[in-house]
């Protein structure tokens, strides 16, 4: 589901395989937490987070990395249970800022988000990856 996610934003549709879920969501050094969604034990939708630091207030926060509700179930209240569930974790550590990022192009992402009282600023995500970052960090 994640690849899914990927391959809606255009990205590599490839990346996850069930073992690096298994290792970098579920094993003894997670790099992130997930919540699912789940019907009659079938799993419809996800959202992942980490936990970070916003330098804008001072404070830690949780950043959501991915939000996906499967086609077939969107429109039903799934992707609200799931913001909803990732902010719960949020107040339950004292955290007072939910953070992600989302695509321009994303409208009705974007119109959801904005009826959740969030506010959309105009940041860009940047990236240095692969060689990009080996060339950055050799100092060439
Ligand atoms: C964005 C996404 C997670 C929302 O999940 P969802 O289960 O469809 O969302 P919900 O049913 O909880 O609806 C949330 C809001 O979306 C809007 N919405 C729902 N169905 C809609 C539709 N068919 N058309 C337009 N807007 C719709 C409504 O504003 C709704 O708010 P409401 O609860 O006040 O009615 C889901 O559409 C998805 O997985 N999209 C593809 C991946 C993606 O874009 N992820 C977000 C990346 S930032």
């Amino acid at each position: 589901m994640a690849n899914a996610l990927n391959r809606h934003e255009a990205l590599s549709p490839r990346a996850f395989t069930a073992a690096i879920v298994r290792r970098d969501a579920f094993g003894a050094r997670r790099a992130f937490r997930v919540l699912v969604a789940e019907v009659a034990g079938a799993v419809i939708g996800y959202a992942s987070f980490v936990a970070g630091y916003n330098t804008d207030i001072a404070e830690r926060e949780l950043w959501m990395l991915d939000l996906f509700v499967r086609p077939r179930w969107r429109g039903r209240g799934v992707g609200r249970v799931l913001v909803t569930a990732v902010a719960r974790q949020a107040a339950r550590q004292g955290f007072t800022c939910l953070e992600w990022g989302v695509r321009d192009s994303n409208r009705r992402a974007i119109r959801f988000y904005r009826a959740l009282g969030a506010h959309i600023g105009h940041a860009r995500i940047v990236s240095l990856r692969g060689r990009a970052l080996a060339v950055v960090a050799a100092g060439r």
